[in-house]
């Protein structure tokens, strides 16, 4: 499985990381945003320590067993539009390594603009076993049984009840005190929801950006809003590429499966359902589009290399299936692969059947991918696989559930003895998934998103926008909303921002402490 998505230290940067053996999927992380340099002063004119300080929390270990002790939670915080009064703007970046993504405390970021705007303190805190905030020193089964969704809403509402700010007044701004205002994109925007329903009563608002409030295990949904807003040309010439598959392995056609794993260079991989998981690789590209994403992106590279022929464009039904293999199958060998794999061989680099191999069994830790996956496999799966029958296939049917379920027990040998299902139905019944009815929270989605279909603003649902919960869609991709710059390139999404910043001030204004 080779590759974990996995994201890149830039603005708003996605790339593949060559990791051998790595799960080739999307992980709905939200794009890193470093802060601008620059000295940063306070109202009253008092410097503010580097945005890249990091400060330490000592966090529970188990919500459940407070005898076990603390670890280390890494935060960062900025207090440069703070005046005493004024609201906590806080998020954690979710499953990543949060060093870089500090942007999310100044105005670069929907965070700094509410904290700008409300004269806030803004705080991120780095996930429980993602970066260096570790309750254990290494990513085994056993130190994983505390990696739950359960487990990461107690550690924010610990942290707000107990954190002593590292700013002026900041040991005086608990929440029956203070209004925090709880931020999250992706699956930490799934998290502002899921803690607000499952802790009513600490965060007084929230804001979650494209947050996949469902879990869902089949998530063949993921390759819906590509399809619809890919190149026509493309989706088409794509489709037919992967009914030809299809039809090869309903066929048992093994001459002809291996001749189209050779167009592509990757003759070497042995199993098909590894071939069918690489193809997807490409359209993974589509995740790190932004609105303002320029005509050299990988994306666009490959739809470029299937229907710019000679010169000349296809119209919107393609080229058809011949050059469509010649051209998808040139790009994978010539750029893609190398892209993906760099010099690791194919079955090293893509396959998922050597449980062997480092991939699946080091457990050092500030490893997203493997903390990810342990979440994947217990709770929330999002397994990005093949359509059901009737609907338009980009991504092959040989891929389903049971392809990723199968790898929980690569990885996850101590817990899982048998491909285990995730527990969504639990955890959308725990944490209301679509159903989420709560106070002062802000969803704000992109149509473009892939990850749309496990958010409130899902096709598959109808869910009414209401003066306590409001639903925003703009034109935006994953996570476009939190980025000041996407609001300046399209109008849609600033109107997203704007909205929010309105309601933010509305509801800050009828906030009053608790007694
Ligand atoms: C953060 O960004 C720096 C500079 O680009 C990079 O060297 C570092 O690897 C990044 N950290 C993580 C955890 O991605
Ligand atoms: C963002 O904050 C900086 C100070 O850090 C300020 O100079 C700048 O004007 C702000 N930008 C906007 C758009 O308000
Ligand atoms: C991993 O951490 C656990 C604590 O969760 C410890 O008991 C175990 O010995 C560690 N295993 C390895 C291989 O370091
Ligand atoms: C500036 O404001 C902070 C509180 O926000 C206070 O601690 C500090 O004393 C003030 N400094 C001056 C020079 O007024
Ligand atoms: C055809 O593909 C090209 C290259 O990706 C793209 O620019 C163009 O918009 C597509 N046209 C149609 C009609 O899909
Ligand atoms: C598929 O074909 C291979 C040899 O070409 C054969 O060994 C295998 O049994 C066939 N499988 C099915 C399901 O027919
Ligand atoms: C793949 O690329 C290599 C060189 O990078 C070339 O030798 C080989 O013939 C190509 N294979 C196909 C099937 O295009
Ligand atoms: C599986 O991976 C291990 C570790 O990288 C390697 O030593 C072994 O040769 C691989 N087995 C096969 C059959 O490729």
């Amino acid at each position: 499985m080779v590759l974990a998505l996995i994201v890149a230290a830039l603005l708003a940067v996605y790339a593949y990381a060559a990791i051998p053996g790595a799960m080739l999927r999307a992980i709905p992380a939200l794009p890193p945003i470093s802060a601008p340099e620059g000295l940063r002063t306070t109202p009253n004119g008092t410097a503010v320590p580097s945005l890249d300080t990091v400060y330490i929390f000592h966090q529970l270990i188990d919500h459940t067993n407070p005898g076990l002790g603390t670890f280390q939670q890494r935060y960062w915080m900025d207090w440069e539009y703070y005046k005493p009064g004024g609201p906590i703007i806080f998020m954690t970046p979710g499953e990543v390594n949060a060093e870089n993504y500090t942007g999310y405390l100044t105005n670069v970021t929907i965070n700094g603009l509410i904290a700008q705007q409300q004269n806030g303190a803004a705080v991120i805190i780095e996930h429980r076993f993602f970066g260096l905030s570790n309750p254990y020193p290494n990513l085994s089964s056993q130190s994983l049984a505390v990696l739950t969704i359960q487990q990461a809403i107690d550690d924010l509402v610990y942290f707000a009840q107990q954190a002593n700010l590292p700013m002026p007044g900041g040991d005086n701004v608990k929440p029956n005190t203070t209004p925090w205002i709880l931020v999250g994109g992706s699956y930490s925007g799934a998290l502002t929801a899921w803690t607000m329903v499952n802790q009513p009563g600490i965060f007084y608002a929230g804001y979650s950006s494209s947050g996949v409030v469902e879990a869902i295990t089949d998530y063949w949904a993921y390759f819906k809003p590509i399809q619809e807003y890919m190149p026509q040309n493309c989706s088409a010439d794509v489709q037919s590429v992967i009914a030809y598959l299809d039809g090869l392995y309903a066929a048992n056609d093994t001459q002809g499966l291996q001749d189209l794993k050779s167009t592509f260079g990757l003759g070497g991989l042995s199993h098909i359902d590894d071939f069918a998981n690489a193809l997807e690789g490409t359209l993974f590209e589509w995740q790190s589009l932004q609105p303002d994403t320029g005509p050299g992106a990988m994306f666009f590279q490959f739809c470029d290399a299937l229907e710019v022929k000679n010169g000349q464009i296809a119209g919107p039904e393609g080229w058809g299936l011949q050059n469509a293999i010649q051209a998808w199958g040139g790009f994978w060998n010539s750029t893609f692969y190398q892209y993906v794999c760099g010099n690791t061989d194919a079955e090293t680099c893509l396959g998922t059947y050597n449980a062997s191999q480092s991939y699946w069994t080091s457990t050092a830790v500030n490893n997203n991918a493997r903390s990810w996956t342990w979440m994947v496999c217990n709770q929330v799966g999002y397994y990005q696989d093949g359509p059901p029958v009737g609907q338009p296939a980009i991504v092959s049917r040989i891929l389903t559930p049971e392809f990723f379920e199968r790898q929980c027990v690569n990885m996850f040998p101590q817990k899982f003895s048998s491909p285990p299902q995730p527990a969504v139905a639990q955890v959308d019944q725990e944490y209301e998934g679509w159903g989420v009815e709560v106070d002062r929270l802000f969803f704000a989605n992109g149509q473009r998103d892939p990850w749309r279909e496990a958010t409130v603003s899902s096709d598959f649902i109808y869910k009414a926008s209401t003066d306590t919960q409001l639903i925003y869609v703009g034109d935006g991709f994953h996570c476009s909303d939190l980025s000041t710059e996407n609001g300046v390139v399209d109008a849609t999404i600033a109107n997203v921002q704007s909205a929010a910043l309105g309601y933010m001030k509305t509801w800050l204004a009828a906030w009053t402490p608790s007694t």
